[in-house]
């Protein structure tokens, strides 16, 4: 479905000869309604990896392109519904709005009625889980998992094919971390879209993603069938990050 090859962004380093290279020839593709983990350390390049895919950034070479079984009848907008998450909600939430205007908002962006709007939300809000009375609150009053429902809600508001997830269970307790994975597990189900799992912990991502990738220093060491990679890395680097997290 998203075709990633030879996917590189590079900055201008200290001499010319030396660039910083955040992503580096990745390549690999997402497929339709699957969950695809990205695993990697700090300062691997996962999140400029998730903003070149969402069209945040544009890639200094390569090339990322959509195969659309069913091209869309507007040829005129090649990008499909994309949607990004961050590991930080209050970062992308208004703490004056209640919790209806922050789901609402894509919505009413996109011309419906504020009436239509609130009523969508609210079933947005049923789907992720959060009780209605949550609804009428302000994000001060709700917890971090609560507020990852709240932004899970925003996103899906616009059905996206494609869900980023960048970090956004990394500040969460793991019980609440498990919830939210569950969540996500089921919206892929029942809203048919694919996911994109950022994280830089492998020991989550089992059970919970069909496929992976590891990415070190900006490029991919490995990717495969989650349940494969676990069972038998070929890289190094994923034998130690499983060997970290696991003994
Ligand atoms: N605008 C920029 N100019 C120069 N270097 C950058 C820029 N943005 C990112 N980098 C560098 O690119 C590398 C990858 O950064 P990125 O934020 O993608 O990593 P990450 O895997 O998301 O890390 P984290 O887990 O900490 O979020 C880092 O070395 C970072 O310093
Ligand atoms: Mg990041």
């Amino acid at each position: 479905m998203l075709r990633l090859e030879k996917v590189s962004k590079h900055y201008a380093g200290k001499t010319k000869d030396q660039p910083i290279k955040a992503v580096d020839e990745v390549s690999f593709t997402l497929r339709k309604d699957e969950i695809f983990a990205l695993i990697g350390e700090s300062g691997s390049g996962k999140s400029t990896l998730a903003e070149l895919i969402m069209g945040l950034q544009k890639p200094t070479a390569g090339s990322i392109a959509w195969d659309d079984p069913a091209p869309s009848s507007k040829p005129s907008k090649p990008t499909p519904a994309m949607q990004l998450i961050f590991q930080n909600p209050d970062r992308s939430m208004n703490p004056y709005w209640r919790v209806k205007e922050i789901v609402a908002e894509p919505l009413r962006l996109s011309g419906y009625p504020k009436k239509a709007a609130y009523g969508l939300a609210a079933e947005l809000l049923a789907k992720v889980k959060l009780p209605a009375d949550y609804s009428d609150k302000y994000p001060a009053e709700c917890s971090g998992g609560q507020k990852q429902r709240i932004a899970i809600a925003r996103a899906l508001s616009m059905s996206p094919k494609l869900l980023v997830a960048d970090e956004i269970t990394s500040a969460l307790d793991p019980s609440t971390e498990d919830e939210i994975l569950r969540l996500l597990l089921s919206l892929k189900r029942t809203e048919e879209m694919s996911i994109l799992y950022i994280t830089h912990r492998i020991e989550t991502i089992s059970g919970f993603t069909d496929r992976m990738a590891v990415m070190k220093a900006g490029a991919i060491q490995e990717w495969g069938e989650t349940e494969t990679v676990f069972a038998n890395p070929q890289s190094d680097y994923t034998k130690a990050l499983l060997k970290s997290a696991y003994y």
